[in-house]
């Protein structure tokens, strides 16, 4: 399908969440923030919640046996979902806590002073602000690689860069204000080039792209689950088996441990090890069944749909004389911009009123807003469910906006 193929997919369907509580359409062009989620989550999550719940991995009556398939069938789905392993895949509250994870316990372990870590301009604050941590509690150094032109990680530049200092290499996959994609293949072999380690950022990857971590040849790949029409408060960090068996526990408590006593405790393999406490089990599951819808809706399709969609967008943004558009024309499902003399948050405000739902602001990425000279952006971002109508009601909305605004 080439880019000026018309969408194909309909799902608005599946979705209760797309309309207004008038029963009003709902233009929702947010889901790089968070997506909305199919009956099919819905329903798998108030089972799990209602006739199905139940403790896992500690009972021994038969719901809380099937309870615990039910909890790590998910995980094998989860990680079968990104071409991994289900003993790769530890759950986390998010891609936040992944990568804060990988900080905490493989870079406490492998991070020591004068080494380095090199992350990009366009980094989202959650890849920037561990390693800012880490570093600063390490005495070690981080480097930030520019950008194209027109947006996407400069790999040419990442390459001068490396150095044998490097310890590891961390980059969104997808960028959450731009939509460039990463070569992540690429920063790998650069990455190993140096002896250093290549964690990616996949939160916007996962639901728009299809992602498999063998092919990709990366160490650490971090997502979460409400981006890909999962619930909130849970997530996946997948890495390579030997990282994770050589990696230290992240916290402490119940369900991570082989024996505990006063004088020496000794710790589950993974991914238990790095799971304390009772998990989310609900989230879980209903994080299996998203990985299941999208699957079934297949990510190539999702891709081709989203592309198309940005490409109408952005050739009927270009035709407007009066407006920045930022990132490459090939961004994956997420298009930035801005209108001369109007600020995101009032473009936002009256696409409200318009039940257009789009996102003004920094986006979390505050270094990048730097690198564009600009304080906020106004964000469109699509998700399998969006469609031409979508466009058409925020051009609509930014219409409207220039006539108020004179
Ligand atoms: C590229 C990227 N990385 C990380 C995150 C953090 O994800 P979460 O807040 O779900 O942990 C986001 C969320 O917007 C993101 O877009």
């Amino acid at each position: 399908m080439s880019v000026t193929d018309p969408p194909r997919l309909s799902l608005k369907g599946d979705f209760p969440g797309l309309q207004t509580v008038a029963g009003d359409a709902w233009h929702y062009l947010d889901s790089a923030a968070t997506a909305q989620k199919p009956q099919a989550v819905i329903d798998a999550m108030t089972r799990a919640l209602g006739v199905d719940y139940a403790t896992v991995h500690r009972g021994v009556y038969a719901r809380s046996a099937d309870m615990t398939l039910a909890y790590e069938s998910a995980r094998r789905r989860v990680a079968a979902f990104v071409g991994g392993k289900e003993e790769e895949l530890v759950f986390t509250r998010g891609a936040t806590e992944a990568i804060n994870l990988v900080a905490a316990t493989w870079g406490k372990a492998n991070i020591n002073a004068g080494d380095r870590v090199l992350i990009s301009q366009l980094e989202h604050h959650s890849n920037i602000v561990p390693w800012q941590m880490l570093a600063e509690r390490k005495g070690a150094k981080l480097d930030i690689c520019p950008l194209t032109e027109d947006g996407r990680i400069d790999l040419d530049a990442a390459q001068a860069m490396l150095t044998g200092d490097h310890k590891l290499v961390a980059l969104a996959h997808v960028s959450n204000v731009l939509g460039s994609v990463l070569d992540v293949q690429r920063a790998a072999r650069l990455a190993h080039g140096v002896g250093a380690k290549l964690l990616v950022d996949g939160c916007q990857a996962v639901p728009r792209l299809p992602v498999d971590v063998a092919a990709l040849g990366c160490d650490f790949y971090a997502f979460s689950a409400h981006k890909i029409y999962g619930p909130t408060a849970i997530g996946a960090l997948w890495a390579r088996s030997e990282i994770l068996a050589d990696m230290p526990p992240y916290q402490g408590g119940g369900a991570m441990i082989d024996k505990v006593s006063f004088e020496r405790t000794t710790y589950a393999p993974p991914p238990q090890r790095f799971e304390a406490g009772t998990p989310a089990i609900t989230e879980a599951v209903a994080f299996g069944a998203a990985c299941d819808y999208v699957a079934e809706v297949g990510l190539e399709t999702i891709h081709a749909h989203e592309t198309a969609l940005v490409a109408q967008l952005r050739d009927a943004l270009v035709g407007m004389n009066d407006v920045t558009l930022f990132g490459p024309e090939d961004s994956a499902g997420i298009v930035s911009f801005l209108i001369d003399g109007i600020h995101p948050h009032d473009l936002g405000t009256i696409l409200d009123e318009e039940n257009v739902a789009i996102r003004a602001g920094h986006h979390c990425a505050q270094p990048l807003m730097d690198h564009l000279g600009v304080s906020a952006t106004a964000r469109a971002s699509f998700g399998l469910y969006s469609d031409e109508a979508d466009v058409a009601a925020l051009l609509r909305g930014i219409e409207r906006t220039k006539r108020i605004f004179g």
